[in-house]
C-alpha cells in the first residue's frame, strides 16, 4: 500500500560536507556558519521540503530555479505554479511542497523530476544566508488521472492518448464544447470554463491564466491548475460535505483532429476539526464531481498517512490512525501526538500550552466502469488550538509523619523542574537531595508525569508559629519553577501548605514534696524538643544540675529532678523556729524564642531546724541554734547590735531574728562587686544554779552574720533607701566568738574558723547542707551567676 518508489528522506544537516553526501541532493551554502536542518523528500504527487528555523532567523524564502531564471515563490505565484509554502513559528518550520508539475520543474517522460530551489534565511545580523536545494525524483508512471487537493491549489492531469469517449457518452456540456470548439480552435489552445448553471466561457489558454487558469503540457499529460474560490468553480455539498468543483475544457488541434479534453477537479473544503482528542478530516466517500459523462466511479482503496506518504494498515494501527468509511464520507483522523506529526509545547501568560500540528495526507483510487482510474490526492495541514496545560498540587502530608508531603500534578513529557523555593530560599533539584530534600518525579499517565517533595516539618525552612496553649502552625510555601525542554522556557507554579499540631503541649511537671526538698517529675512526649526547662534564666541541663546540686535523672520514659532544700532557686517564706515554707518553680520555655510557656511551682513545708535567708527585699531572717557553740548560751536575752533589736521567737536552743537590713544597726561594705550586709547576734552564757536560771553579765558573745548582695543587682540602693535586689543575697554565719576574753573557756569541738557561705541566700548550718558549698576563701565571682526566679523571698 505505501508507495515504494518513494526515495525517502534524507536529513541534511547543513555543514559543509552535505553537498558531498549524496549525489542526487546538491546542497551548498554560502557561508559555514549556522547549521540548517533541511529534509527534502519525493513523495507520491509532490516533492517536500521541510526546514528547521533556525532561532535568530526570519522566515524563509524560496526561489524556484530553472534554466530561465530565479522566480521568488510568493503566495499568488505559488498556487498558479503549484507550490506551497507554510510556515509554522510555534513550532519553527517551513514547509515547501512542489507539484511534480509545477511550473520550474524538468520532466522527463513524466516519470523523472528535477527540482532546484534557492533558500534565503535572513539572520538578525542582518546577513542573509543562501542555500541551494536541488533533488531529482524517479516517479511510477501516473494513473491516467490524477485530482490533487492542496492547501492553496487544486490541480488535475490527465494522461493525454485517453481513448476517445464513445458516441454514446457524450454529455450535453461536452456536445456544446465541441460546437464551440469547431468555430474557434485554430492555432492556439482554448479553454472552456463551465459552470454548472452558467452560460460557459471560453478564452485562449494565456487568458486564462492571466485569470489564474494555469494549463500545462507534459510529454503526456495536460495538466490544469488553479486556487481556490475561482469566479468559475463551484461550492456544493456533496454527502453533507462542502466540496469546491471547477470543470474545464480544454480543445486543440492535433493533427486534423480538434482534441477536447474534459478537466474537473473536486476537493473537500473541510478544514478538519478537533475534537480534544483526535483531530478529523472528512471528504465525499466517492467525489462524485469527478464523474464525467454517465459514467460511475467507485472506490477501490482509500489510504491515508502524514507529510504525503500513505502508511500500511499494520502503521496506522500502531500510530492510532484510523479510516473509517462510511456510506457517503471518510473521516481520517489521527490522534493528538501521534507519531507522525509534531508535538509542540511553549509557555503563554505562565501556562505551559501545547500543541499538535500534522501534515495529513489521503489518498484515494477511484475506477469507472471502463477501469479507467483516478487518483485522489489531499494534504491538509492540520493544528490543533493551543492546549493549556496548568500543573495542580496536591497537599498529601500526614501529620503522624510530620512531614510535609505535595504532589505536583500534569507535568508533561518535556518539561523538567529545575528548581524549588521553599518560603523564598532557592533550591536547585540538583543540590535538593544533597540538602536533605528529596524530590521525585512519577510517572502519571500516558506522557504525563508529577513531582513529589518531601520537607520535614522541623526543616529550618519551614515556618513554625506557636498558635496558643496546644497548637502549633508549621507552613510552607513552595514555588516550582519548570522549564521546558529543550528550549529552556520557564513556567512556575505555587503550592502553600500548612499543618496544625493540636497536641504540642508543654510538658506538665509534677511536684512533689519530701523530706529534704521537693521533686518534680515529667513524662517525655514527642514534642519535648519544642521546650526548655529553666529554672529563673537558667536552662536545665546536666550540669546546670551538677553544679548547684539538683539531682537529675532523665532516661527514656522519664525526667525526674530532685531538688534538695537550700539549694540555688529556692524561695523561703512564713519561717517560724517550727516550720516554714520553700517553693520551687521550673520554667518551660519556648526553645526557639525562649519565652516562657508554663511554670511548674512547688510550695512545701519544711521543719525548721537552722536557715539564713537574705530576701530580694532586703530583709534578712536567721534562725540558729547558739547553744552548738556555747552550750549554756540563754536564746531569750539575745540582740542584734542595737540592743532594741530582739528575737521574733525562741526556744530553749535557738533564736529567731527577722529585720530589715536598713535596721537594727546593721553595717554595710561595699566594693566593686558585693554589698555586704553584717549584723551581729550577741548573747550571754547562762549558768544554772538551782533550778533559777542566773545571769552574768561577763561572757559575751558574737556571732556575726551576713547577707551579701551583687552591686549591679541592686536597685535605688542608696537613692530612697529601698532595698529590692535582683536575686537573694548569698548568707553567711560566722561561729560565735567571745568578747570581751575575761574567761578562758574551752573552745567548742565543733567550732569552725572559716565562715560558710550558703546557697541562694540561706544557710543550715547541718555538715550536709553544705556538702556542695564552696569556701569562703573562693572567689564571690562564682556566685554572681547564681540567680534566681524573679520575685524570690519574702
Ligand atoms: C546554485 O546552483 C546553481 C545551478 O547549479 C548555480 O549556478 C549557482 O552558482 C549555485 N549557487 C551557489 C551559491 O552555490
Ligand atoms: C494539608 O494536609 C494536612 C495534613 O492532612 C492538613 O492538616 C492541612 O490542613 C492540609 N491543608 C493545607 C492547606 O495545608
Ligand atoms: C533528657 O533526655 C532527652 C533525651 O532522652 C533529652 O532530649 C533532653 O534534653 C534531656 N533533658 C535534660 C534536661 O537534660
Amino acid at each position: 500500500m505505501a508507495f515504494g518508489f518513494v526515495s525517502g528522506g534524507l536529513l541534511l544537516l547543513c555543514a559543509v560536507t552535505c553537498a558531498l553526501r549524496d549525489s542526487k541532493n546538491t546542497l551548498q551554502q554560502s557561508s559555514r556558519l549556522p547549521q540548517v536542518p533541511i529534509v527534502v523528500e519525493c513523495k507520491a504527487h509532490a516533492l517536500f521540503i521541510s526546514v528547521d528555523l533556525p532561532p535568530s532567523g526570519s522566515e524563509p524564502r524560496f526561489e524556484a530555479i530553472d534554466a530561465t531564471g530565479a522566480y521568488p515563490v510568493t503566495e499568488s505565484y505559488g498556487a498558479q505554479c503549484g507550490y506551497t509554502y507554510s510556515a509554522h513559528p510555534l513550532v519553527g518550520l517551513v514547509h515547501l511542497r512542489a507539484s511534480y508539475f509545477s511550473c520550474h520543474t524538468g520532466n522527463q517522460n513524466d516519470e523523472v523530476f528535477t527540482f532546484m530551489f534557492g533558500l534565503f534565511i535572513m539572520y538578525e545580523s542582518g546577513k542573509e544566508l543562501f542555500f541551494n536545494v536541488s533533488k531529482t525524483c524517479s516517479v511510477p508512471p501516473f494513473p491516467p488521472r490524477v485530482v490533487t487537493c492542496e492547501e492553496n491549489y487544486m490541480e488535475v492531469s490527465v494522461r493525454t492518448d485517453l481513448p476517445s469517449p464513445t458516441a454514446g457518452s457524450i454529455k450535453e456540456g461536452f456536445s456544446a464544447a465541441s460546437a464551440v470548439a469547431q468555430s474557434s480552435a485554430v492555432e492556439a489552445w482554448q479553454v472552456m470554463l463551465q459552470q454548472e448553471g452558467q452560460q460557459s466561457e471560453v478564452m485562449s489558454a494565456e487568458d486564462a491564466a492571466t485569470l489564474g487558469y494555469f494549463i500545462m503540457v507534459t510529454p503526456g499529460r495536460l495538466v490544469f491548475r488553479t486556487t481556490f474560490g475561482q469566479r468559475h468553480a463551484s461550492v456544493k455539498m456533496v454527502n453533507g460535505v462542502a466540496v469546491e468543483v471547477i470543470q474545464a475544457t480544454v480543445f486543440f488541434r492535433q493533427n486534423w483532429m480538434v482534441v477536447m479534453v474534459d478537466l474537473v477537479a473536486a476537493c473537500s473544503l473541510d478544514e478538519g476539526t478537533f475534537d480534544g482528542y483526535r483531530l478529523h478530516w472528512r471528504t465525499p466517500a466517492v467525489m462524485t464531481p469527478l464523474v464525467v459523462g454517465p459514467s460511475e466511479l467507485r472506490s477501490e482503496y482509500i489510504g491515508m498517512g502524514v507529510d504525503g506518504e500513505v502508511v500500511d494498515e499494520q502503521a496506522a494501527t500502531d500510530r492510532g490512525y484510523s479510516v473509517t468509511i462510511g456510506e457517503d464520507t471518510v473521516d481520517s483522523s489521527i490522534p493528538f501526538a501521534a507519531e507522525g506529526g509534531i508535538r509542540k509545547s511553549f509557555v503563554t501568560g505562565n501556562v505551559y500550552n501545547e500543541l499538535y500540528t500534522v501534515q495529513l495526507t489521503y489518498q484515494q483510487k477511484l475506477v469507472d466502469q471502463n477501469g479507467v482510474v483516478t487518483k485522489h490526492n489531499a494534504v491538509r495541514q492540520m493544528a490543533t488550538p493551543p492546549i493549556p496545560r496548568s500543573p495542580f498540587s496536591v497537599n498529601q502530608t500526614t501529620l503522624e509523619e510530620r512531614v510535609f508531603q505535595v504532589y505536583l500534578g500534569n507535568i508533561p513529557f518535556d518539561v523538567e523542574l529545575v528548581s524549588v523555593e521553599l518560603n523564598g530560599q532557592e533550591i536547585s533539584v540538583l543540590t535538593a537531595a544533597k540538602m536533605g530534600y528529596s524530590i521525585t518525579r512519577v510517572p502519571e499517565e500516558e506522557n504525563s508525569f508529577a513531582y513529589i517533595i518531601r520537607v520535614p516539618f522541623d526543616d529550618r525552612l519551614v515556618v513554625k508559629q506557636y498558635l496558643s496553649a496546644g497548637s502549633f502552625e508549621y507552613t510552607l510555601d513552595i514555588k516550582w519553577t519548570l522549564n521546558i525542554r529543550p528550549q529552556m522556557e520557564a513556567y512556575y507554579h505555587f503550592s502553600s501548605v500548612s499543618a496544625l499540631i493540636a497536641d504540642a503541649l508543654p510538658p506538665v511537671f509534677d511536684g512533689m514534696c519530701t523530706d529534704n526538698g521537693i521533686s518534680f517529675m515529667s513524662d517525655h512526649q514527642q514534642y519535648d524538643y519544642l521546650w526548655d526547662i529553666a529554672i529563673g534564666s537558667y536552662t536545665l541541663t546536666p550540669q546546670l544540675a551538677s553544679e548547684r546540686g539538683y539531682i537529675l535523672t532523665n532516661d527514656s520514659t522519664t525526667l525526674i529532678l530532685a531538688v534538695p532544700l537550700f539549694t540555688i532557686g529556692y524561695v523561703y517564706e512564713g519561717i517560724t523556729l517550727k516550720q516554714f515554707y520553700g517553693t520551687f518553680e521550673l520554667l518551660t520555655r519556648s526553645a526557639k524564642t525562649l519565652e516562657i510557656e508554663q511554670s511548674s511551682a512547688k510550695r512545701c513545708l519544711f521543719q525548721t531546724t537552722e536557715l539564713l535567708v537574705c530576701s530580694t527585699e532586703g530583709v534578712m531572717t536567721v534562725v540558729t541554734d547558739i547553744t552548738k557553740a556555747v552550750p549554756s548560751a540563754d536564746p531569750a536575752r539575745t540582740t542584734l547590735l542595737d540592743r532594741s533589736c530582739r528575737p521574733q521567737e525562741t526556744d530553749e536552743t535557738r533564736v529567731l531574728f527577722s529585720f530589715g537590713l536598713n535596721t537594727c544597726g546593721t553595717r554595710f561594705h561595699i566594693d566593686w562587686q558585693y554589698v555586704t550586709y553584717e549584723n551581729e547576734i550577741t548573747f550571754h552564757e547562762l549558768y544554772s544554779t538551782d533550778s533559777r536560771p542566773v545571769i552574768t553579765r561577763d561572757a559575751a558573745y558574737r556571732m556575726t552574720i551576713r547577707c551579701i548582695y551583687p552591686v549591679r543587682g541592686i536597685e535605688s540602693l542608696f537613692v530612697d533607701r529601698k532595698f529590692r535586689a535582683e536575686t537573694p543575697g548569698i548568707g553567711q554565719i560566722k561561729d560565735p566568738v567571745k568578747v570581751p576574753p575575761q574567761m578562758l573557756k574551752p573552745m567548742q569541738p565543733q567550732k569552725r574558723t572559716v565562715m560558710k557561705p550558703s546557697f541562694q541566700g540561706s544557710a543550715a548550718r547541718k555538715p550536709a547542707d553544705y556538702a556542695r558549698v564552696g569556701q569562703w576563701s573562693e572567689p564571690l565571682d562564682k556566685y554572681a551567676q547564681w540567680s534566681l526566679g524573679p520575685n524570690g523571698g519574702f
